[in-house]
């Protein structure tokens, strides 16, 4: 049995660490291919280092550009290296245009495609990732879900249960194996404050949106400090856009472990980000998340999570409940335990 692992952006790196650790345990063969969507140190080397993720097999090096540009690229490059590699299955992860681009080229070579965090929906196309998911939903052989919901969208399109396997959230595997190193770390900072992300199109691409969200920051930061550790594509816009950043603390995109360090002792996080609105649901940590709706709803049934969407208002009056001691408390989802990644090994050793 040979399975194949595709990753190419910074979420798809704590994906996979978990099943190509579980997989190497079965004893089957594995490669990896990295697509360089993320070529930068800091959002693509330094995690393979601290995750422990194996060197690629492939780097196909793709670097940016517009998404057509991008998945093509992929597409083109992949195709050389899964026809080289001949793998058994090939194993895609999250919702990046890697995702769709690798299950695209199998699908049309009649290579089972396994999706990693399949059936997830924010029911918004005008979200590129959301496009990506139902693609490579619809390509796939084997689909994992992290989450019931997950079983519940994929059925309403039509894929038939056999194929739907709720194994639980491969992301949360790796935060409980790293949680213990990132606490270790000290975090240097006794006060109170905010962690922020932000790199949606729809939140950094806009010169009005990106000014508003950020002014809203600024406010905050009267309140408590404010971090952020900013995205390329956002740091872009923000120069382009020629914005003020005085009064929030401007840092670098950070490791795995660091930011890992930062969150779990963080008063609120504000983010855009799907898979930093699974952490802090595990980590019990408020979530004011910067979008209109979630493909990730249950961190806001159950978890931490609050969708304040473009309503800085509600940012402000949800922070300052965390200040005062109001922040909402959530639980636990179901299998979010650690061993996703095994459940997925074992169900593949079976099905190969
Ligand atoms: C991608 C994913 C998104 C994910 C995010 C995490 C898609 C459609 N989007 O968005 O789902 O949440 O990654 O980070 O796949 N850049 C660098 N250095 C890098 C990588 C990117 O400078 O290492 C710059 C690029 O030049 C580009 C911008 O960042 O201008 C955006 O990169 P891209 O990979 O196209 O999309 P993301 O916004 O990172």
């Amino acid at each position: 049995m040979h399975i194949l692992h595709v990753v190419g952006a910074r979420p798809n790196f704590m994906k996979a660490a978990p099943v190509l650790r579980a997989i190497k345990e079965t004893g089957a063969n594995q490669s990896l291919v990295h697509t360089g969507q993320h070529y930068d140190i800091n959002m693509s080397d330094v995690f393979f280092r601290e995750l422990k993720i194996p060197h690629p097999d492939v780097n196909l090096a793709v670097g940016s550009g517009s998404h057509a540009q991008q998945t093509a690229e992929i597409m083109g490059r992949f195709e050389t290296a899964v026809l080289e590699h001949k793998p058994d299955m090939v194993l895609v992860y999250g919702d990046v245009n890697s995702t769709v681009a690798a299950a695209l080229v199998c699908a049309k070579l009649s290579i089972p495609v396994g999706h990693v965090e399949a059936g997830l929906r924010s029911f918004d196309r005008g979200m590129p990732e959301e496009i990506n998911r139902v693609i490579t939903d619809q390509l796939s052989e084997v689909l994992f879900t992290p989450s019931a919901d997950g079983d519940e969208n994929l059925l309403r399109e039509g894929i038939a249960r056999e194929k739907i396997h709720l194994v639980g959230n491969v992301m949360i595997d790796t935060l409980i194996h790293l949680l213990p190193v990132a606490q270790a770390r000290k975090n240097g900072s006794p006060q109170k404050y905010a962690l922020v992300t932000l790199h949606r199109p729809a939140n950094v691409d806009d010169p009005h949106v990106l000014r508003t969200v950020l002014t809203s920051l600024l406010t905050l930061s009267q309140d408590l400090r404010v971090i952020f550790p900013v995205h390329p594509r956002t740091r872009q816009a923000i120069g382009e856009f020629g914005l003020q950043t005085d009064g929030i603390q401007i840092m670098d995109p950070m490791s795995y472990l660091e930011f890992l360090a930062l969150q779990c002792h963080a008063t609120v996080v504000i983010t855009d980000s799907g898979g930093i609105q699974e952490e802090t649901t595990y980590l019990g940590i408020p979530c004011l998340t910067v979008r209109p709706n979630t493909e990730r709803p249950v961190t806001v049934e159950i978890g931490t999570n609050i969708l304040v969407g473009n309503d800085m208002d509600k940012l402000r009056t949800e922070t300052l409940n965390v200040l005062h001691g109001r922040a909402k408390q959530g639980r636990l989802p179901a299998l979010w335990d650690g061993h996703a990644g095994e459940r997925i090994a074992s169900i593949l050793v079976k099905q190969l």
